[in-house]
């Protein structure tokens, strides 16, 4: 049960986000002893969440980076992750991003189309170095989540489809400034259905066995990322099930005698870790419903504005009342989709009362915005605060 130090935080000035370092190294550990069953690599996609000190306890963990910009691949190297361990994914890498993964010898480029392959390979040249490449494989595999946030079908823009492999195998033995260390897929992201994941194994045992008939056996398969989290019982799944995830790749995806498999993990490691704090500024008496109007809005955390996601939602401010109502709960945007949550169920809740937004430590910081002028929230961690 997580134990909120309401006491501190009603000092501080809202809204802020809330990181639980305990419960992320716990999530560490477990991540760790579940892969390291199997030999398996994993990389932590940064694009969840780079805040120094998370991104410090993720290299303690041991684990590798994965980066979808330039500035990515950069933080990922002055935070302390060797480059060695460094994969730069992203359908749109610009020259100058290519040029950093260059300059420090990245563990790979994760490659998105048969012209991205070209620009690599020319910028390597003139840089006299050999790049090391991944193609992404778009395996047409549906994720069965959001749409916004499926990356396998053949309607995304992701990735190189089958129907161009043997251009792409021509294109290599060209391309001298280059050299294919592996396949790379991502199908999507808040995978909950462990059987979608099956699915992908499936298919990259074909396209595998495609390659091998093509005389091509790559030394890293790499499946991506993608497993979800728990978002409506948090408490009862604040560390992710990684044994059963690990598990499933090693009952289904073939590997090849020596072949290494890694895995970009972002949601899954971060999210429980992290709850958005706000203050109720307002309770206004709407027509249908009672709305709560917070002082944290779509600028700090943006995912049910964009993705219709439903973040549990509690007062903390009054956990032992039991009596509950039911409040729109929204922010202070003018949008219209700036609405945590409709018909939440909440104790008589009053102004100045402190909400948690839980299950926010992945894609809530990362995308927060300054729309409406809004200042940056304040981050706090259980170090700073017990
Ligand atoms: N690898 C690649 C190439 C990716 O594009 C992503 C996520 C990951 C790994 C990590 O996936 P994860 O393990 O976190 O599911 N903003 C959205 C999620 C976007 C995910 C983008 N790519 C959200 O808030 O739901």
């Amino acid at each position: 049960m997580t134990n909120f130090n309401t006491k501190a935080f009603e000092k501080l000035e809202t809204p802020f986000y809330y990181y639980d370092e305990s419960l992320l190294v716990r999530t560490l550990d477990n991540l760790v002893s579940a892969s390291k069953k199997h030999n398996f690599h994993v990389h932590y996609a940064l694009k969840a969440n780079a805040n120094d000190k998370i991104l410090k306890h993720i290299i303690s963990a041991g684990l590798g980076a994965d980066c979808v910009s330039g500035n990515e691949v950069k933080k990922a190297l002055s935070i302390g992750f060797s480059p060695n361990n460094i994969a730069f994914a992203g359908v749109g890498k610009s020259d100058y991003e290519i040029k950093v993964g260059l300059e420090y010898d990245i563990f790979s480029f994760n490659c998105e189309s048969t012209q991205e392959l070209e620009v690599i390979n020319q910028l390597a040249e003139n840089a006299g170095k050999i790049a090391r490449v991944a193609i992404r494989i778009n395996p047409n595999v549906n994720a069965k989540t959001h749409k916004y946030i499926t990356t396998g079908l053949e309607e995304n823009k992701f990735g190189i489809n089958p129907w161009e492999f043997e251009t792409v195998i021509n294109l290599l033995e060209k391309c001298k400034s280059l050299q294919l260390v592996g396949l790379h897929f991502h199908i999507g992201s808040q995978i909950t259905d462990l059987d979608v994941f099956k699915s992908l194994c499936i298919r990259v045992n074909e396209i595998q066995d495609w390659f091998i008939s093509r005389h091509i056996l790559v030394e890293h398969l790499n499946v991506g990322g993608g497993f979800g989290v728990d978002y409506t019982n948090v408490e009862e799944n604040l560390v992710p099930d990684f044994n059963s995830f690990f598990q499933l790749f090693a009952d289904f995806l073939e590997l090849k005698p020596g072949q290494q498999l890694h895995f970009e993990l972002g949601r899954s490691v971060v999210a429980q870790c992290g709850s958005l704090i706000s203050r109720v500024l307002y309770i206004k008496n709407g027509q249908n419903t009672n709305f709560a109007i917070l002082d944290a809005g779509m600028t700090e955390l943006i995912r049910p504005a964009l993705y219709q996601s439903a973040h549990l939602i509690q007062n903390i401010s009054r956990l032992d009342h039991l009596a509950l109502h039911k409040y729109d709960v929204v922010g202070p945007i003018c949008e219209s989709s700036d609405c945590f949550g409709k018909a939440i169920l909440l104790p008589e809740t009053k102004r100045g009362d402190l909400i948690a937004i839980r299950t926010a430590g992945a894609y809530g910081e990362v995308m927060s915005s300054s729309y409406n002028l809004r200042d940056k929230a304040n981050v706090y961690y259980d170090s700073d605060l017990n």
